[in-house]
């Protein structure tokens, strides 16, 4: 069973500029609520347990969020805000699931994941990037499901348009499952155009094997001098572990950018 989760929060944010200059991206609200609490809803309604926060010096803001009790039981008691107490019981909640690890300087995703190495117990984890948010369906649930009748690690797939294949990690496809899934041959970290194999992309929901900790701590720094989990998966691919691509059937939003980021809190209005 999948129950640890994991969430790289480390990230500057530099797309959503001057939004992110004093304030983490994650808390930016989307439709009145913090991006990262769709998330979080994400994992409980997948049944994780255990969320593990990685974040840096500089997004404490984040923790301090599911921290701030005195502030919260003031006003509760003050105001007797039936709607505040209910949001404060469920940033309780949250809180009782969140670790928290740090990652002080943006050496890439894999450094992120290397960091969470101790806490993780089981085999296999989840990770999700925060960026990425997938509405209509549960994309982590339905990865559980796939992963939990053959044990395969799972990773998101969506075709994206082929000028667009340097922005994102790119699949060769191997033998399709069925209508939604197939195997990955390889997984390339933001190809040209020329080198793309396909223009399936990885979308940030991973189901990775506890064994990524080995060759994190021993891979070198890939494109932009920065350590990628794809890079490590390429090599448990190569190693002859299985990866399943997973086309899912939500709707992406890439708040990210701040074309995506804008436009999510509309299309959220419209659920
Ligand atoms: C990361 C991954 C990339 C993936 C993308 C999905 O890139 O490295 O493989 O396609 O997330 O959003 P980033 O968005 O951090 O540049």
């Amino acid at each position: 069973m999948i129950k640890q989760a994991i969430i790289p929060l480390a990230g500057l944010g530099t797309r959503l500029l001057p939004l992110t200059s004093v304030f983490p991206k994650e808390l930016l609200p989307i439709n009145g609520k913090p991006g990262i609490e769709y998330i979080l809803d994400e994992c409980v309604d997948a049944g994780i347990k255990e969320v593990i926060f990685i974040i840096s010096k500089k997004k404490e803001m984040i923790k301090n969020y599911f921290y701030n009790d005195g502030f919260y039981k003031k006003i509760i008691k003050q105001k007797k805000d039936p709607r505040i107490k209910k949001e404060y019981q469920k940033i309780i909640r949250y809180r009782k699931m969140i670790k928290f690890v740090y990652q002080n300087k943006p050496l890439g995703t894999g450094d992120a994941v290397l960091k969470t190495k101790r806490y993780i117990k089981d085999k296999f984890f989840l990770m999700l990037l925060p960026d990425d948010l997938i509405i209509k369906k549960n994309c982590s649930k339905s990865m559980i499901k796939i992963h939990n009748q053959n044990k395969f690690s799972v990773m998101a797939s969506m075709n994206v348009r082929k000028k667009t294949v340097s922005r994102w990690g790119i699949y060769k496809m191997g033998k399709k499952i069925d209508k939604r899934n197939f195997f990955i041959k390889d997984v390339i970290e933001k190809p040209t155009i020329k080198k793309a194999p396909s223009n399936k992309a990885v979308i940030g929901r991973y189901i990775i094997p506890k064994t990524i900790f080995k060759i994190l701590s021993k891979i070198k720094p890939g494109k932009g001098h920065e350590i990628h989990i794809t890079d490590a998966i390429q090599s448990l691919i190569h190693k002859q572990n299985k990866f399943i691509g997973h086309n899912f059937s939500g709707k992406y939003l890439d708040c990210g950018s701040m074309n995506g980021y804008i436009k999510s809190s509309l299309e959220i209005s419209k659920l």
